[in-house]
């Protein structure tokens, strides 16, 4: 796999000259690496499944698709013909991402292998611990509940994965679907709610062995421009961790930088770029680690930003959203840490369109905190539709500033005539 750095000449939007560049998937994370493309006058293309999604709001043009049909896709791209497409969600018809690429049609961002690999759990668990030997948590693949029962309990001489173990559909992200399993009785309930939570119906599941961790991390590893004597080549460059507190699979909070011992911080970053080093190009990767004293477990990456990695917004330098944006065009990053911060969601709590929020001046009454509202147009209970900030001395009191801003923003629905 080549090394050589990709750069995308920059120009006027709206022109010949404009560096033309697609997002599939236009969320809360892909409108703030459309906000980021956009300082540097590259014109943007913001795709979703629904219209007025949070990037389409800040981008050029918008555009409304099936994201995962094959021929929307392709009509789609052979249509605007951008430079570059930069896959924001997992679900999308990555075969035709592959052929197009093949094609010399785009540049897929960081790569399309590396976007087919992650589109599932299967993929990237496979080649991680299969391929690369990484040490991951001990899992199967199952297709029906009797074959789950039989990884639980092993089968034919193999040993079983055992209790406490998570089932999770291959095919979601969120934490929908997924379920820990403490013994015999709650096995049916986790095939049951797996089958109910996937993204598409064909009923195949990952059990993983629980691992006891102490704390897990989101490792943000960049591919971009190297300096000096690797000037023109990519190279790797890492930001402090962060640590973050999932509930039900669903991320609250994080902050960074979050400690590690030497010998633990070493194995993270090696086991990150082993990974990125494999799914190549160019970009910004979310690496997803497990850490129980100086042993490091792979989780698994997303080869865009993360939702974890919102607090850079407050603690970098460069946020993530704007290493990404940089990585892709062939531009010098710098990963550097501005302050320990701390980020912490806003949830919908109420299922509504047209949103208002209340409590917004409240929550940044206090110095260092700071809002982000995504413009979502429809509210659900568990949708994020905001995110809180804070920066201080130490990421504590950074975390106790954004959970209280958070606290204090409140969605209300409004009465429609
Ligand atoms: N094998 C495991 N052992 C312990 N905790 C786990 C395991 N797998 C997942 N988790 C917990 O569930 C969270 C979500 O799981 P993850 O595989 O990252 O799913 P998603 O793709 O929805 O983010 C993880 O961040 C971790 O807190
Ligand atoms: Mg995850």
């Amino acid at each position: 796999m080549s090394n050589a750095l990709q750069s995308v000449s920059l120009g006027t939007p709206l022109s010949p000259s404009a560096a033309r560049v697609m997002l599939l998937g236009s969320g809360e994370l892909g409108k703030e690496v459309l906000i980021a493309l956009q300082r540097l006058g590259v014109e943007t293309i913001a795709v979703d499944r629904y219209d007025h999604a949070p990037g389409q709001q800040v981008a050029h043009h918008a555009r409304t698709i099936t994201m995962s049909d094959p021929a929307q896709l392709r009509a789609l791209i052979e249509a605007e013909r951008p430079h570059l497409v930069v896959p924001e969600i997992e679900a999308i018809a990555t075969p035709v991402l592959e052929e197009l690429e093949a094609a010399g049609v785009v540049r897929v961002i960081p790569t399309a292998r590396a976007a087919r690999l992650t589109m599932d759990r299967e993929g990237i668990r496979r080649l991680a611990a299969e391929t690369l030997s990484l040490p991951t948590s001990p899992y199967r693949f199952c297709d029906s509940l009797a074959e789950l029962q039989a990884a639980i309990d092993g089968h034919d001489g193999q040993p079983g994965i055992g209790y406490p173990c998570i089932v999770k559909p291959v095919m979601s992200s969120s934490g929908k679907g997924q379920s820990k399993i403490d013994g015999p009785v709650d096995v049916t309930q986790a095939w049951d709610y797996a089958m109910a939570g996937g993204r598409v119906s064909h009923g195949r599941v990952i059990v993983e062995g629980f691992i006891d961790f102490d704390y897990e991390i989101t490792l943000l590893t960049v591919r971009a421009a190297g300096r000096g004597a690797e000037a023109g080549q990519i190279t790797t460059h890492f930001c402090e961790p962060i640590g973050h507190l999932q509930v039900s699979g669903d991320y609250v909070e994080s902050w960074q930088p979050h400690p590690m011992s030497p010998t633990a911080l070493q194995r993270a970053r090696d086991i990150a770029q082993a990974v990125t080093d494999n799914l190549g190009g160019q970009g910004l990767f979310g690496v997803e680690l497990f850490v129980k004293g100086d042993r490091v477990w792979f989780s698994e990456v997303s080869p865009r930003p993360h939702d974890t990695g919102l607090v850079t917004l407050s603690t970098q330098v460069q946020s993530e959203f704007e290493l990404h944006a940089r990585a892709i065009l062939g531009l010098p990053v710098d990963t550097s840490l501005r302050a320990p911060g701390a980020s912490a969601v806003i949830y919908g709590g109420v299922d509504a369109q047209d949103v208002v929020f209340e409590g917004v001046a409240e929550a940044l009454a206090e110095p260092g905190t700071d809002v982000r509202l995504f413009g979502k147009p429809e509210s659900f209970v568990k949708r994020r539709m905001g995110v809180a900030l804070a920066t201080a001395d130490d990421t504590d009191t950074a975390r106790s500033k954004a959970r209280t801003a958070a606290s204090r923003v409140k969605v209300k629905a409004t009465q429609r005539g």
